[in-house]
């Protein structure tokens, strides 16, 4: 069976070493030694100042709200992964929806402007599937009105804006390492946090808001990482150039082969792309549907990503309808990318994508 993704496994000996060095110190969690460590090793690798893990994706975007207080309403993408949304509407904020370009499939900044209103408290785009988003004319925007910005970047690792991180844009940007994800440790993420003065808040928000043993200054919650996924993470971590080398390979043969068949992310000129995942758009549900099913039929399994538009989710009061993100979330595939895939594999699905349309 060929799914969307496979975890990447590094050296099972490395990572049992890891294990031995856990064993010996009998420090399990509670910002760890390897905690410690992958935090130092991924500031240096991303070329971020400040970095705090957590326990995954989501609670790094939950973090991020408290730590930079956010209240009211807050413009974002349909297009994304529910999790963009969901903890919004759990932390009380009420996702306004702006939406997204139909190239780029990002948060289109003309849309942002006219979503403003005095409840709006902060701008959460996504650079989906790792595509950066317009971060010059959202920081405009946002300097403005006086907004914060919070980038979703779960898909973004590794990406350089203008030669730089993009995560050094806005006021925080969290990161998925999510096993799926191109850099994983198990479950777990990241907050880069631009103002220092903030990191301490987000330190105390993760460990139940406690400052020391005399004072909790904050509402918390749990959101700590483990070794044992900081020991992942510093195992893939050590294999990230190759992973990234052999995806980019997967990535150009599908580029090459179906190109003028199905339509592919514009990617952002100014950016670098971490191949993390390959959509593919088509000119129809029907066609998307039919290609779907001759892949299931060889037990291939692509994702329908992201699907359905976030606009469409029963517990969003008051409704919104975002046409576009509507229109490509029922054309979007993504077809398998990982950097295990091989070559004959690739294509046999590539044939059967051309066979279907
Ligand atoms: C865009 C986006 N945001 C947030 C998340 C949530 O991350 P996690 O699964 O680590 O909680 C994901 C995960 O897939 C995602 O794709």
């Amino acid at each position: 069976m060929i799914n969307v993704t496979k975890t990447y496994l590094p050296n099972k000996e490395k990572y049992k070493k890891y294990i031995d060095e856990i064993y010996e110190n009998g420090w399990l969690t509670n910002n760890g030694p390897l905690v410690q460590r992958l935090e130092k090793r991924l500031a240096e690798y991303l070329g971020v100042k400040n970095i705090v893990l957590v326990s995954n994706g989501t609670v790094a975007l939950e973090i991020a709200y408290r730590t930079l207080d956010l209240e009211g309403f807050v413009i974002t993408t349909p297009f994304s992964f529910v999790a963009t949304t969901s903890s919004l509407v759990t932390n009380d904020l009420l996702p306004i929806f702006a939406d997204i370009d139909e190239n780029t499939l990002n948060l289109n900044p003309k849309n942002i402007e006219k979503s403003i209103t005095p409840n709006t408290s902060a701008i959460l785009p996504v650079h989906v599937f790792g595509n950066a988003c317009e971060v010059e004319e959202i920081k405009q925007i946002a300097n403005k009105y006086n907004l914060k910005v919070i980038y979703d970047a779960a898909h973004a690792f590794d990406v350089k804006y203008k030669n730089q991180s993009v995560l050094n844009y806005g006021d925080i940007s969290t990161l998925s390492f999510h096993a799926t994800k191109l850099f994983h440790s198990i479950e777990g993420g990241a907050l880069i946090i631009n103002d220092d003065k903030l990191v301490e808040k987000a330190r105390y928000l993760i460990n139940f808001g406690i400052k020391n043993q005399e004072e909790i200054p904050h509402l918390g919650t749990n959101a700590k990482m483990n070794e044992f996924e900081a020991a992942m993470g510093l195992c893939v971590l050590d294999d990230i150039e190759e992973i990234k080398q052999k995806r980019k390979v997967v990535l150009a043969f599908y580029r090459q082969e179906l190109k003028g068949l199905v339509k592919f992310q514009e990617q952002n000129e100014n950016a670098t792309e971490n191949y993390s995942y390959f959509p593919i758009v088509f000119k129809s549900e029907e066609q998307l549907l039919v290609v779907q099913k001759a892949l299931n039929n060889v037990q291939i399994f692509p994702r329908r990503y992201f699907y359905p538009s976030l606009d469409t989710l029963s517990y969003i009061e008051p409704k919104q309808v975002m046409p576009i993100s509507r229109d490509i979330s029922k054309r979007i595939l993504c077809l398998p990318i990982y950097a295990e895939l091989e070559p004959n594999m690739q294509d046999k699905i590539i044939e059967i994508v051309k066979k279907a349309l």
